[in-house]
């Protein structure tokens, strides 16, 4: 039997859990043409989330575009993956090699290129760089400008969603943040950013002295409620002709903290581990054969750290929730205040671990946290 569950993005005809509220709000706000940013961990849902949101907005005749700026190495690259996504935002909505060529004449620097893919037959469109300015923040410049008087023509909406917005960060250019901002907040477009560095995206936002600074409606996503989990879970095993008992699809979603993607890894081993039907032990050992799949990954963010984050995540793996500064917590894990408030910082940048509202701390990632307890 074909396994029905998904561990990608999910495409918007895929299972979904929940979300009803975030997905009306969101297209809400997207109509309204107001600015969301929406910020969760590392695979929580939030691209499925916005690709849901702007298909259903284009069956309402929006103009969706979804620019994805993980890992931007320079200003000309963002200006590339911008372009790039506002031609193929405007081809999707209307052929380009049609009628949708008016809209090519308020974009004079982008030049679309429509290829043939060999073995599939569909045409696919990547963009040129007409002029080449000598500066690659007059490029963004330009850029932005050309779409500003795009968007200013009043027969079409737009919702441009640009994943993982905090990375623009990284090109550690500081003018790139102003100037995207001054542009922005003058188009007539809803803007939706979304990233799971949270101290970093929330920051760019939520900071007084930054550009964007109160430019945007926040929107945390949660774990999924539990109820919704274990419903979706029967019913995915359900489809696949497999039947989970409520009691197993609970111990599913509890041994996963509800965690998004953890649920549907978890419940895929399941559902690939029983024949007809699922038992407790089929999730005990599906857990362990998700932790041994995760370990690669985990294995790589081990490696990025010094001596004193490992220290850090080592206590607060024991511990499980920690007040990092307290002397108790100094003297266990052998950590200077000093210490500890550098690893803090950079472990908390790279959303690995998150302050509770207590003032307590504990590891963003339980599955990771479990593996941690193991490893060490
Ligand atoms: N509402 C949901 N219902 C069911 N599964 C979900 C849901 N949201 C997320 N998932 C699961 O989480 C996985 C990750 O989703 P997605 O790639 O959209 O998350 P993300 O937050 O954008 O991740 P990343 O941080 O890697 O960019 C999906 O493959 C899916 O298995
Ligand atoms: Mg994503």
């Amino acid at each position: 039997m074909k396994n029905p569950i998904h561990t990608d993005t999910l495409e918007p005809d895929q299972p979904f859990c929940n979300r009803v509220e975030e997905l009306s709000s969101l297209s809400g706000h997207a109509r309204n043409g107001m600015n969301v940013v929406i910020f969760a961990p590392r695979r929580y849902g939030k691209t499925s989330l916005v690709r849901r949101v702007q298909h259903q907005l284009r069956s309402e005749g929006v103009c969706v575009i979804y620019a994805q700026f993980m890992r931007l190495v320079s200003v000309d690259d963002l200006v590339h993956r911008l372009a790039k996504a506002v031609v193929v935002g405007l081809h999707e909505h209307e052929s380009l090699l049609d009628k949708g060529k008016r809209w090519l004449r308020h974009l004079p620097s982008v030049q679309p290129v429509f290829t043939l893919d060999s073995s599939t037959g569909t045409p696919a469109v990547s963009i040129r760089m007409t002029s080449r300015p000598k500066d690659s923040l007059d490029a963004l410049e330009s850029l932005l400008e050309e779409l500003g008087a795009l968007l200013a023509k009043d027969d079409f909406h737009v919702c441009i969603a640009l994943d993982e917005f905090q990375d623009i960060v990284d090109i550690k250019e500081p003018r790139v943040e102003a100037l995207l901002r001054e542009h922005m907040q003058r188009h007539k477009a809803s803007y939706v950013f979304l990233g799971s560095r949270r101290r970093v995206l929330v920051d760019i936002f939520s900071n007084k002295g930054r550009p964007f600074y109160h430019s945007a409606t926040m929107m945390e996503l949660v774990p999924l409620p539990e109820d919704e989990c274990v419903e979706f879970i029967r019913q995915q095993f359900a489809q696949g002709g497999k039947h989970c008992p409520e009691d197993v699809a609970r111990k599913i979603t509890r041994s996963v903290e509800q965690y998004p993607y953890y649920l549907q890894a978890l419940a895929y081993r399941v559902f690939e581990l029983c024949e007809d039907a699922c038992t407790p032990e089929h999730v005990t050992q599906g857990y362990e054969l998700l932790l041994g799949n995760e370990r690669y990954s985990f294995q790589a963010i081990l490696q990025g750290l010094s001596a004193g984050q490992l220290k850090l995540l080592r206590g607060l793996a024991q511990d499980g929730q920690a007040q990092l500064t307290s002397t108790a917590f100094l003297q266990e894990y052998g950590l200077t205040l000093g210490g500890v408030q550098s690893a803090r910082n950079a472990l908390s940048e790279q959303d690995i671990i998150e302050q509770l509202n207590d003032g307590r701390w504990r590891i963003v990632d339980p599955i990771f946290k479990d593996w941690l307890l193991q490893a060490f």
